[in-house]
């Protein structure tokens, strides 16, 4: 029987019942919603709103229902409505009279909102301690490579020569933006729903400052309406975890090519590849290309949440029931890639020889070719047609530029001089880059040090 069963002659017909139900979901907010309970009970007894010793029983009830329901003694009910209804069930059966009283001013729309803002707090805060784990992890891999020397690339066509380090932190520096972006959701989901009722409000003398502050939100939500409709939050988070995943997604479409044998920049740890059933050879980068497939999934997780709030008229409705299954993927999916690529890039083996080799073709050092003759006075479209001319014989007679004798360069302009072999040099190339952000070792050890500070890793 239904705890609203009061003005209907039939029970809910059984498939309707189950399509209706949301247990199957939402019972992992079980301690959110017995925590949001007990500050409930708390404040109707000191409130005179309910009988003091009837909120102790109900806090002591509530206790007990927590402690079985850790320990696996209470088992959810699968054909329960949703968890709301199940922990008040459970409470009235064990302590009998006062469990009827728990719901006194309360309707399960401010008790669902409640729940949702304070179990997606904590999963915010999980996704703060990976988000942070993988970026200390790509710091300190670009620590140990700020002299790899590799091509950096536009179109993925070579452009100019960068380092691994600098590579890797322009991911630290999109993850920090990530901890950002959670940190500021995470502050914004903080206020309390409890106390808006079913949309109204009550007429009963509840203190909603006293509930927020016992559940450790920064304050009760302003309006009852927008209180019990409002799921911007999951909308936020989603987003969040949307954009970690697309950059997930890039790491590991990059980690895709570099392991793959065009590239060899770096080999991933046995214990982070998996193997072909039928080509003995193979070990195959599955993590990442599972983390890519996923990136997928939690945009439409993001879409979905947008989708079913369109439109929707004030205040609760049942669509919003919906919610749920889609932030708890996008989140749960989150924590499960990011668990899983920490540990597979702290175990990279990398190939800084195959990173160079490939950094010394590809004509990457062109722009300092022009860069050599704008210093010596030359305007830079000049400078940029006359080395355009010199990459354009080389690729005829298949060489270098720094394979070039002096002559033919003298011959392009006066200007080139014996120095340009120094200042085309892939070594000097990276080095020269040092403006502020620059992949120059001397400027991505600040931008480590700075990030270091910041973050505090
Ligand atoms: N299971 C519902 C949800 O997840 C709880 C709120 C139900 N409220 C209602 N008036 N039907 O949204």
């Amino acid at each position: 029987m239904k705890l609203w069963q009061g003005r209907f002659e039939k029970e809910l017909n059984e498939e309707v019942s189950d399509f209706n139900s949301s247990i199957a979901f939402d019972h992992v907010m079980f301690r959110e919603d017995i925590a949001g309970s007990v500050a409930h009970a708390q404040m109707l007894a000191m409130q005179g709103i309910i009988p003091p010793e009837d909120g102790k029983r109900i806090v002591v009830g509530l206790q007990g229902i927590l402690e079985d329901l850790e320990s696996g003694l209470l088992a959810i009910d699968p054909t329960a409505e949703d968890i709301h209804t199940f922990v008040e069930q459970v409470l009235t059966e064990r302590i009998g009279e006062a469990g009827k009283r728990l719901h006194t001013a309360r309707s399960r729309n401010d008790q669902v909102a409640t729940d949702l803002r304070l179990y997606l707090r904590g999963r915010t805060a999980a996704l703060i301690t990976e988000v942070r784990r993988l970026a200390t992890a790509l710091v300190e891999l670009a620590e140990a490579h700020v002299d790899t020397v590799m091509p950096g690339y536009t179109h993925l066509q070579v452009a100019q020569p960068i380092t691994f380090a600098h590579h890797l932190m322009a991911y630290a520096q999109m993850l920090a933006r990530d901890l950002s972006r959670l940190e500021d959701c995470q502050n914004r989901m903080n206020e309390s729903p409890l106390g808006a009722g079913a949309l109204a409000g009550t007429t009963h003398p509840i203190d909603r400052a006293m509930t927020a502050a016992a559940l450790g939100f920064a304050a009760p939500c302003a309006n009852s309406m927008d209180a019990v409709s409002d799921r911007d939050f999951c909308v936020e988070l989603a987003a969040c975890t949307a954009l970690i995943m697309g950059h997930l997604s890039r790491l590991s479409e990059e980690v895709v090519l570099w392991c793959s044998s065009a590239y060899r920049f770096i080999e991933l740890d046995d214990a982070f590849a998996t193997g072909s059933s039928i080509m003995p050879q193979k070990k195959n980068p599955d993590i990442t290309e599972l983390v890519r497939g996923k990136s997928g999934r939690v945009t439409g997780d993001l879409v979905t949440l947008l989708t079913m709030l369109k439109a929707l008229p004030m205040a609760y409705n049942k669509d919003m029931q919906e919610d749920k299954p889609a932030v708890f993927d996008a989140v749960d999916q989150t924590l499960a890639c990011l668990r899983a690529v920490t540990p597979m890039m702290q175990t990279i083996t990398v190939h800084p020889g195959n990173m160079r080799q490939a950094a010394a073709k590809g004509f990457i050092n062109a722009t300092d070719c022009a860069d050599y003759l704008v210093k010596k006075g030359m305007p830079f479209r000049d400078a940029y047609k006359i080395t355009g001319a010199l990459v354009a014989r080389c690729v005829k007679v298949g060489g270098t530029l720094e394979a070039l004798p002096l002559e033919v360069f003298r011959e392009a302009s006066e200007m080139f001089g014996p120095d340009v072999y120094d200042a085309i040099d892939l070594g000097a190339c990276v080095a020269q880059r040092c403006s502020e952000g620059g992949p120059a070792p001397t400027a991505v050890r600040k931008q480590i040090a700075a990030y270091r500070q910041k973050l505090a890793i």
